[in-house]
């Protein structure tokens, strides 16, 4: 694991888009793995801007989202469709058949999510995923007692993450109770992958996923079996981390040569 630790969100979320670039600009037809919610909001921002400015070129680019609420159509103002398409995909030049969004109102779930598996490894597998963290330590929806080798399937939320998520919503009681997630072994088979976490709120989180057991009870701990996975974190959500000293040394002296994870 690599753990990069940022003075603040905007400048985490600028470190992380580098790594998107840097992977697009060395494989232009890569695959993307998505995320929504408050976190990639100033990473999809960044990506907007080198699209616009620097000319990070899309046009190959084939994107998998983790998630969506069940029962929510494409144009509900809080579907992840909605999301994606006015934070991210309406500014840059992806190709509309190139994104791939789990459906939150098909007749035949099962079907669904065995195709979305599927679909996954007939595009290469995702070369690189990014992650956002629950409160209670999910990736994806993949909420505490879920599979460390789940698939993409459907997943009742936990009431942390309802509470969580009301935020966006009217009233609590519009937030859905369902959603389709990819599962952790389906993140598990990502290339690379980048998780992003700010705030206070996330600190207990990423102290579990980073220097706790691997446990279905912190999902996000899962990526400690991962070989390539890097933390973005600001000094707030790494404020638990018991060897932050180490961390902080550790990217203050990066080797120029290549190393381990
Ligand atoms: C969203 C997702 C979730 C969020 C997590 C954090 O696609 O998969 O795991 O990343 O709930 O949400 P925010 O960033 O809103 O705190």
């Amino acid at each position: 694991m690599q753990i990069i630790v940022s003075e603040g969100y905007e400048e985490l979320c600028k470190a992380a888009a580098k790594v998107v670039a840097k992977t697009i600009n060395s494989k232009p037809n890569a695959v993307l793995g998505l995320a929504t919610g408050s976190t990639p909001l100033a990473l999809y921002k960044e990506l907007i801007r080198m699209h616009k400015e620097d000319g990070l070129d899309f046009s190959q680019v084939t994107t998998f989202n983790l998630d969506e609420y069940v029962g929510l159509p494409k144009t509900h103002y809080q579907s992840y469709h909605y999301f994606m398409h006015e934070n991210l995909f309406k500014h840059i030049n992806v190709p509309q058949q190139n994104i791939y969004i789990p459906s939150g109102t098909t007749d035949n779930y099962e079907a669904f999510c065995d195709w979305y598996e599927r679909r996954i490894k007939e595009c290469g597998g995702v070369d690189l995923q990014v992650l956002g963290i629950g409160s209670d330590g999910h990736i994806a929806f993949n909420e505490p007692s879920s599979s460390l080798g789940s698939r993409t399937r459907i997943k009742t939320l936990a009431r942390q993450t309802i509470q969580d998520n009301a935020r966006f919503f009217d009233k609590i009681q519009d937030v859905p109770i369902y959603a389709i997630t990819m599962g952790v072994g389906t993140i598990l088979e990502a290339r690379t992958i980048i998780l992003l976490a700010s705030g206070k709120g996330k600190a207990p989180a990423i102290a579990g996923a980073i220097e706790g057991p691997v446990t279905s009870m912190n999902t996000a701990s899962a990526l400690q079996l991962h070989p390539d996975t890097i933390f973005f974190l600001d000094r707030d959500a790494a404020s638990e981390l018991k060897m932050i000293d180490y961390y902080l040394w550790i990217q203050e002296k990066a080797p120029s040569f290549p190393r381990g994870n």
